[in-house]
């Protein structure tokens, strides 16, 4: 059993998409996986994602409504076998807490897809829905890399 967290700065809009799109193509392919998400900063701890990230999700059929923002915390360098940060910014923050004994792998999102390696999937917090658009776009090539790479 493989287990993946997603990780943005708020857990609002990029990473619960990378936890909605990857918990559906998990499903869809009948491979059990345990996904979650979490920021690397703790404004909207608690929160459901950004309307606009829920409003991309549920136009592909993905309810996202439930979901609660969380920080990154130590324990998920043990839990998690991967933690996948949507940016440059997230992964060297992400390697700066990393204990010597960390069990996850980190890596960017768009590592997993053949082509994209090094890229970031966008912050579109500040944009227009045009970003929402481009980020599922984004997040659902990950997750379907992901699953390519289990089956
Ligand atoms: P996320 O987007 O990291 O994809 O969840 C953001 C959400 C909130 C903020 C920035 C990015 N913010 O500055 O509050």
């Amino acid at each position: 059993m493989q287990s993946i967290l997603f990780l943005c700065l708020g857990n609002i809009c990029r990473s619960p998409l990378a936890e909605g799109a990857a918990r559906a193509a998990f499903a869809d392919a009948g491979i059990w996986a345990e996904i979650d998400s979490a920021g690397t900063g703790d404004w909207h701890v608690g929160r459901a994602p950004d309307r606009r990230a829920q409003a991309i999700a549920r136009a592909h059929g993905v309810d996202i409504s439930g979901l609660a923002a969380r920080q990154l915390h130590l324990e998920d360098f043990a839990q998690f076998d991967l933690i996948l940060a949507a940016d440059h910014e997230n992964l060297s923050d992400l390697k700066a807490m990393a204990p010597q004994a960390s069990r996850a792998k980190l890596a960017l999102m768009l590592d997993m897809v053949p082509g994209r390696a090094g890229e970031a999937v966008a912050d579109p917090y500040y944009g227009n829905s045009d970003g929402f658009a481009r980020c599922w776009a984004d997040v659902s090539a990950v997750a379907a890399a992901l699953v390519a790479a289990r089956s």
